[in-house]
């Protein structure tokens, strides 16, 4: 049964359609891209998908279910576009982590004990073991974005969606989050997330979405970085190729 089902949807802005007849079918464990330029429409349908803007036509299935009779919320890990908004309300980084164990904790179910060590595991997740004290506005925005990462971990996700969380991050949270998907999809977590650049991700990506005026363009593999291979910095030797599979045939790179 696929974590995520779009059919024909569409979603219009003051009577303008941005995301225009989207067929989207995501399985369990799957990591995917979506890619495309500004405006094309991206955030818009992520936001049709998690129910944060109506559907102008379509229909979206989570979980084998439509989405208006869907409550599983928490099977759904979410970490938005970032606007650049500080909060302006101090918090350290367990604290804010923490919020993502309010959708367990409303049904009483876990105990504090494990909030506490999902919110420690998913700060490692993201490499932020020992942060968790720290007030997070006096984090790096790289760091920050780890910080929303691990919260959406918390929930402890079968489907993380994210929406360009590598625009403006250091290469370590860019790494980060190469691990975070990679960990993901290992548990058996589908992977979606919003990107202009794939850099580390690129191996660990099965399939890419690619958006242009609302439609989808192209839905298959993953773009190779252009130039990738002119770079001296280019490591033609992957660590996970080891001697007898060569996995750049399969992106058909060579
Ligand atoms: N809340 C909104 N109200 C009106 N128009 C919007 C709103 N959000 C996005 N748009 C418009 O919808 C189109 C798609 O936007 P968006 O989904 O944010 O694209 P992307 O994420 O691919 O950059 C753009 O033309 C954008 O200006
Ligand atoms: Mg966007």
């Amino acid at each position: 049964m696929p974590v995520i089902e779009t059919r024909g949807a569409t979603v219009s802005y003051g009577g303008r359609a941005v995301v225009r007849g989207v067929d989207l079918v995501i399985q369990p464990g799957e990591a995917v891209a979506v890619m495309g330029a500004n405006g094309s429409g991206k955030s818009t349908l992520v936001k049709a998908i998690v129910g944060l803007v109506p559907l102008a036509g379509g229909e979206v299935e989570l979980f084998g279910t439509a989405q208006r009779r869907f409550r599983d919320w928490k099977r759904v890990g979410y970490v938005p576009q970032r606007t650049g908004a500080a909060s302006g309300v101090p918090s350290t980084a367990a604290e804010v982590v923490s919020q993502g164990r309010l959708a367990h904790r409303l049904l009483g179910l876990p105990s504090r004990r494990a909030d506490r060590e999902a919110v420690a595991r998913s700060l490692a997740e993201v490499g932020l073991e020992g942060h968790a004290r720290c007030a997070v506005d006096t984090l790096s925005g790289g760091q920050q974005q780890r910080v929303l990462i691990a919260r959406a971990l918390a929930t402890e996700p079968d489907v993380l969606i994210m929406d360009e969380p590598t625009v403006g991050v250091d290469a370590e949270t860019q790494a980060a989050l190469a691990n975070v998907v990679s960990d993901r999809v290992d548990a058996g977590c589908a992977v979606l997330i919003i990107t202009h650049e794939l850099g580390p991700l690129t191996d660990r990506l099965d399939r890419a979405i690619v958006l242009a005026d609302g439609k989808v363009v192209h839905d298959g593999e993953p773009p190779r970085p252009v130039g990738e291979h002119a770079d001296p910095a280019h490591q033609h030797e992957h660590p996970h190729a080891n001697g007898d599979a060569d996995t750049e045939n399969l992106w058909g790179s060579k």
